[in-house]
């Protein structure tokens, strides 16, 4: 049992990942013997619904200088982006003079396009390293956590916000309230909170159990979204389904009363409802499935590596961190993991140890088998790596549930 972080109701437990480390920690030997762990278990809460993980990881040890998660590694991400670029200039900030806020807007991915528009913005990023590429594209950047007080202070020296934007962000923030205190203070009394994450229903719907790692502390529904959105004096006007990194919602909240939520919000609570997410016997026959997927992940890999086949991992996301751990998948099993990231490549990832090598070094030679950890950008992958399927290879997806294609 624990208390919800948004209405201090009662969190049931309903899974519990073990020890896990940093996902986003890619660890040097020096580090191996001083890496930080923690109790990766996930809840719901009984009287709003979210759902929500148990323990909270302190928030300096994952959002630093050297984060290394970058927006602008995917092509399809930097398309996604600059079309809500292009919305939002097309839409909401249209009157005299508007103001933009993003919230993590790590290498300005979405700000980008708006600083080129010459709209007045800016990004509130505490990791320091993304900050600075996000700078180097013209864009405007606080290096801060945003909170309470940063919202005080940007009110002050910039006026009230029309937009304040987050992507895969604001599911990063256990200290909700504060959070949304500061968007009372800094949006305007017309302005929108529009933030993006992934979906809880397409969690489940998919069994994607690795989305659940440290830095993805909530998980969003309509319903969830509603009752956080009204506990702060704000209320959910719409919602959009999308489809980057295997479902995520967009939510758009506005002050209670302020604007008429559209039939699609009322639509996605219905198909909520019958989905009974936050039922304890839909959650539990989730776990049972999880812990399919893992038998039948380190199964097939067992078996690949008595038949002498080589395997590869293919992308060292965070999400890669909750599928090696908790299946206990190490180089045995996985020798190494390609991934374009620069500050990853060389490093090993975090608790499996597993060497990050350059994107290069998947054709060098190729092994029979590449396990794909980043399935969410599988389309943008597979069109880039047909040569390695032209020279039988093939790859191993464990989401919706194991298979080799
Ligand atoms: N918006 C980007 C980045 C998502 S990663 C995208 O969708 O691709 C999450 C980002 O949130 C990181 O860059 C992290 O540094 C940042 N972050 C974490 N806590 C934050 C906070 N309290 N305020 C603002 N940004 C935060
Ligand atoms: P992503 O799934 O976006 O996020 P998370 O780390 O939050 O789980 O991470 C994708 C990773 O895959 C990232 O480290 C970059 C890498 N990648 C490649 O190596 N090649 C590619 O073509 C793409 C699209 C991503
Ligand atoms: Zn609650």
């Amino acid at each position: 049992m624990g208390e919800c972080r948004v209405c201090a109701g009662t969190v049931t437990e309903f899974f519990d990942f073990g020890r896990q480390p940093l996902s986003d920690a890619f660890v040097r030997p020096a580090d191996f013997a001083s890496e930080f762990f923690f109790r990766l278990a996930v809840g719901v809460c009984a009287s709003c619904s979210m759902v929500q993980l148990m323990d909270e990881v302190p928030r300096e040890h994952m959002f630093h200088e050297d984060y290394p998660y970058l927006s602008s590694g995917s092509a399809v991400m930097r398309a996604h982006f600059e079309r809500t670029a292009e919305r939002f200039l097309a839409t909401e900030l249209t009157g005299p003079d508007p103001f933009v806020v993003e919230l993590g807007c790590n290498d300005g991915a979405m700000l980008k396009a708006v600083a080129e528009a010459g709209v007045r913005h800016l990004g509130i990023e505490p990791s320091g390293g993304v900050a600075d590429l996000a700078a180097a594209k013209g864009v405007r950047v606080r290096k801060a956590f945003f909170e309470e007080s940063t919202a005080l202070e940007v009110r002050e020296s910039d006026g009230p916000a029309k937009v304040i934007f987050a992507a895969n962000t604001l599911c990063h923030i256990p200290y909700i309230g504060s959070v949304f205190r500061g968007v009372d203070t800094l949006l305007a009394p017309d302005g929108v909170f529009v933030f993006e994450d992934p979906y809880f229903a397409e969690i489940v719907r998919r069994t994607s159990f690795d989305q659940i790692y440290d830095e993805h502390f909530f998980f969003f529904t309509a319903r969830s979204v509603r009752a956080m959105a009204a506990a702060y004096g704000f209320e959910l006007v719409d919602v959009e389904p999308l489809a980057v990194h295997g479902g995520e919602v967009r939510y758009t909240l506005a002050r209670a009363g302020a604007r008429r939520p559209t039939d699609a919000v009322r639509d996605l609570l219905a198909e909520e409802e019958g989905a009974g997410l936050a039922d304890l016997s839909t959650l539990r026959a989730f776990a049972t499935r999880v812990e399919g997927i893992r038998d039948g992940l380190t199964s097939l890999l067992r078996d690949l590596h008595e038949q002498g086949k080589t395997v590869a991992g293919y992308g060292a996301t965070a999400k890669s961190a909750t599928v090696t751990n908790y299946c206990g998948i190490g180089p045995d099993l996985v020798p190494y993991v390609c991934d374009s990231t620069p500050a990853k490549q060389g490093r090993f990832m975090p608790g499996s140890h597993i060497p990050v090598r350059e994107p290069a070094a998947f054709a060098d030679p190729y092994p029979d088998y590449a396990l794909l950890f980043a399935w969410n950008h599988a389309a943008e992958i597979m069109a880039k790596e047909t040569a390695f399927k032209d020279a039988g290879g093939r790859w191993i997806l464990y989401v919706p549930e194991v298979h080799v294609i």
